[in-house]
């Protein structure tokens, strides 16, 4: 595609297609622009000029003039029919949608290969930051051991205002929210589900390993109170929910759980919407990436990022894949956590291997132990409002 500009199709003009909007216009050097952008409601006013606006999807899909689709919608299946149909349709695509890319990255690996066209989506995970190209390029080997992070914006937003604003959580999500960093039904956020997409992405691209979300274990920071806060202060922490795959003997795990994390951690100072990345390698050890991990322009500048190198002819290999020797999926890990509740009848402490702390008061008790990833993730009793969990250091 070099040297020719580059005709656009956009699905959706939320906060993304804005974004990427400003950022297009904004960039004088991309051969590109928008021919069309098709959106679900025609009634609502828009802040361009209507001619850009159709509803029609076969308008920009089977327009032979396009050269790029640009998916960008909330709902999940409606974004897989148009990203296959534009696959299938020799087109280009790039996409923001992580929840539809983790619930079908292995159809949307295929039909990458089968029509061999590329898709890239840098924006579905951790917006600003260039993680997967990355793990794609740079990290094109078996040597890395661990990624993980903080990947949602909203709930570090969420968690750096009730730690260093002392605002309470429903203050600290409607703001999230007003600033466009929470997803249109933001339980996806505060429940972990959305760093999990995320944390399904880079899995593959780290390790080459395909997981469905469903066997990943997420829990978020829905059940925390000022207990928690407060234990976490006490002993100089603060909390962040953290996404999490590593190798573990010729295996690999992933999880996405709130924990608590100590002044030296790196992840300690990633503050509000920012995301920050650790990545582990055996021979730099660590290695860390911070950036805006969501609004609008900033994730516009990734989406910005691959419609550019679309025009390097630039595409995923997914190389860990070929490479033939990726680990497979386990849940079989030991953690240690603080687990708080109400009453003893709540929580099941037969399930943990050891306990090394017990607290009892009134109103709250807590336990720190030991326990297996797996007894986690099949809690029923972790669905309880009472209980909370923090992975420790
Ligand atoms: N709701 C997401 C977040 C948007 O807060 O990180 C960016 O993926």
């Amino acid at each position: 595609m070099e040297n020719k500009i580059i005709n656009l199709g956009i699905f959706g003009f939320g906060c993304v297609g804005q974004g990427l909007y400003e950022v297009l216009n904004r960039t004088k050097g991309i051969n590109a622009r928008i021919k069309k952008i098709c959106i679900k409601d025609p009634n609502k006013s828009r802040p361009i000029d209507s001619s850009y606006f159709t509803t029609d999807k076969n308008e920009i899909l089977e327009d032979p003039t396009i050269d790029v689709v640009v998916e960008l919608i909330n709902e999940t299946e409606a974004a897989f029919e148009i990203v296959s149909t534009a696959l299938r349709n020799g087109k280009a695509v790039v996409s923001a949608s992580k929840r539809m890319i983790a619930e079908n990255l292995a159809s949307l690996y295929q039909l990458q290969a089968e029509n061999k066209v590329p898709f890239l989506y840098e924006a579905s995970s951790c917006a600003s930051i260039p993680i997967i190209r990355n793990l794609e390029e740079y990290y094109d080997n078996d040597l890395l051991n661990a990624v993980e992070g903080i990947c949602n914006g909203s709930t570090n937003y969420i968690l750096t205002k009730i730690f260093e604003e002392n605002l309470s959580f429903e203050t600290a999500l409607q703001q999230a929210q007003e600033l466009g960093f929470a997803e249109t039904d933001p339980t996806l956020d505060i429940e972990g589900y959305d760093p999990k997409f995320k944390i399904v992405i880079l899995l593959l691209h780290a390790f080459g390993t395909f997981v469905k979300p469903e066997e990943v274990f997420n829990f978020g920071i829905h059940h925390l109170n000022d207990f928690d806060i407060q234990f976490a202060k006490q002993r100089n922490s603060t909390i962040k929910l953290i996404g999490h795959c590593r190798r573990n003997n010729g295996n690999v795990f992933a999880f996405v759980l709130p924990h608590l994390v100590k002044e030296h951690n790196l992840l300690y100072d990633v503050y509000n919407e920012y995301n920050g990345i650790l990545l582990e390698s055996a021979f730099t050890d660590k290695q860390f990436f911070v950036g805006k991990g969501a609004g609008g322009t900033a994730t516009g500048s990734a989406v910005l990022s691959d419609i550019s190198a679309l025009l390097y002819n630039y595409r995923y290999e997914y190389k860990k894949i070929k490479q033939n020797n990726q680990p497979a999926f386990t849940n079989d890990v030991k953690l240690k956590v603080y687990l708080r509740y109400k009453t003893p009848d709540q929580v099941d402490l037969t399930e943990f291997f050891s306990i090394e702390e017990k607290y009892e008061s009134s109103t709250w008790r807590y336990v720190v132990g030991t326990i297996n990833l797996q007894k986690l993730k099949d809690a029923a009793w972790l669905k309880n409002k009472d209980v909370n969990l923090l992975v420790l250091e």
